[in-house]
């Protein structure tokens, strides 16, 4: 198969780990080991220290997938495969698609929610987000129809933090079963709610017809474990995912599986933690916009661990971004990166040097711009 570069993670292999400070990152800071095992039960340590390095159980170890299913109201350990992120939406694409299949995604969106299906010929539509952010049921409606084959969901949403209320998620899944489509539900920033009252389900546990995806990455800041899951009622889908990953990691790695399950168990003492610090880091910077109206335009998000900002310096937004990184050592995400034009930049809040970086930039742009 013949694939475009994956920009973003491309950008980010130059500068993650030579930028000084990453300004742009989606995930939240890692957790240590130390921080895991001081939360696990006199049994859950015994499963880390008597961990051994065989293989795993292809669709995930039962004692990981039984707790996963905790997650999920209707969702049994049988109905859940695990690998890492990245790998479940290779493989879903691959066994959902073909050729001239129609697809819609949102835009913009994470490379390879799309760009997997663009490689195996499907037909795109776009769900566009409008100026400010948000993506309206009503520009749904006007692409959707008994076409379309597969509808890519990301909620909370990588770029833009976007969330639908519950009303609205009933509606696009509504849309879904009239035209009997399959729903690819990208739930990655799962439980990154910034306000309870805005918590939505999963969308496997809404509409039988789908698959949601989500893992320790983001929601958890466990991104080093690499794993991820793909639930599903459909059974000839989970017979499928199985088979294909016989040709990628074929299982998972023993310790990740372990370290993961522990978390999972004790998942409000991360998640919770990662909740504050983007909430306290979306108040900082809500402040740092303000100072700078004309700069930057900025709609406040409800959900995920990013923010979309419409820069307006002059420059392009890949000039801008190299110019920092390159002058004040800060990375930034351009838009461009996202096949998004030259006007957004993405924002990280989910790290705890957030105060110290935007400190950094702000002391440079009222320099350079005010
Ligand atoms: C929406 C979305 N889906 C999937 C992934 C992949 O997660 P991972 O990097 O852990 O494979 C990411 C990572 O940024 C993402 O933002």
């Amino acid at each position: 198969m013949l694939i475009e570069d994956f920009k973003l993670e491309r950008y980010f292999a130059k500068y993650e780990f030579t930028a000084k400070y990453l300004l742009s990152s989606s995930d939240c800071d890692g957790y240590s080991l130390d921080y895991i095992l001081s939360l696990a039960t006199p049994d859950e340590q015994k499963l880390w220290n008597n961990l051994r390095f065989g293989y795993t159980e292809s669709s995930g170890s039962d004692f990981l997938r039984e707790e996963i299913s905790m997650q999920y109201s209707t969702i049994s350990a049988d109905k859940i495969n695990v690998m890492s992120p990245g790998e479940a939406n290779f493989i879903l694409m691959n066994i959902l698609l073909n050729s001239g299949d129609e697809v819609i995604c949102q835009r913009p969106s994470y490379q390879s929610l799309y760009q997997v299906a663009v490689s195996l010929g499907a037909d795109f539509k776009f769900w566009d987000c409008r100026s400010d952010n948000k993506f309206y049921i009503q520009d749904l409606e006007k692409i959707i129809s008994s076409k379309t084959k597969l509808l890519i969901l990301n909620f909370p949403h990588n770029p833009t933090g976007f969330v639908p209320t519950n009303a609205e998620l009933k509606q696009i899944i509504e849309l879904a079963t009239n035209y009997n489509i399959f729903i690819f539900s990208d739930e990655m920033y799962r439980r990154l709610i910034h306000d309870e009252k805005d918590e939505i389900p999963s969308v496997c546990d809404l509409y039988e017809n789908s698959a949601s995806l989500w893992g320790m990455s983001k929601s958890f800041g466990l991104a080093g474990l690499r794993i991820g899951w793909v639930c599903t009622h459909r059974k000839d889908l989970l017979d499928k995912i199985a088979s294909f990953k016989d040709y990628l990691s074929i299982c998972n790695n023993a310790a990740g599986e372990v370290l993961s399950f522990i978390a999972l168990r004790h998942w409000r003492d991360f998640i919770t933690p990662n909740k504050s610090k983007i909430n306290r880091n979306k108040e900082i910077f809500k402040k740092f916009v303000a100072k700078y109206v004309d700069l930057f335009e900025y709609y406040e998000p409800k959900g995920g661990s990013t923010v979309l900002v419409r820069q307006n310096t002059g420059m392009s937004s890949y000039e801008l971004a190299e110019k920092i990184v390159n002058e004040i050592g800060i990375m930034l995400v351009p838009s461009e990166m996202f096949d998004y034009g030259e006007q957004h930049l993405r924002i990280g809040l989910g790290r705890e040097n957030f105060p110290e970086a935007l400190k950094i930039f702000d002391d440079y742009l009222s320099e350079k711009f005010l």
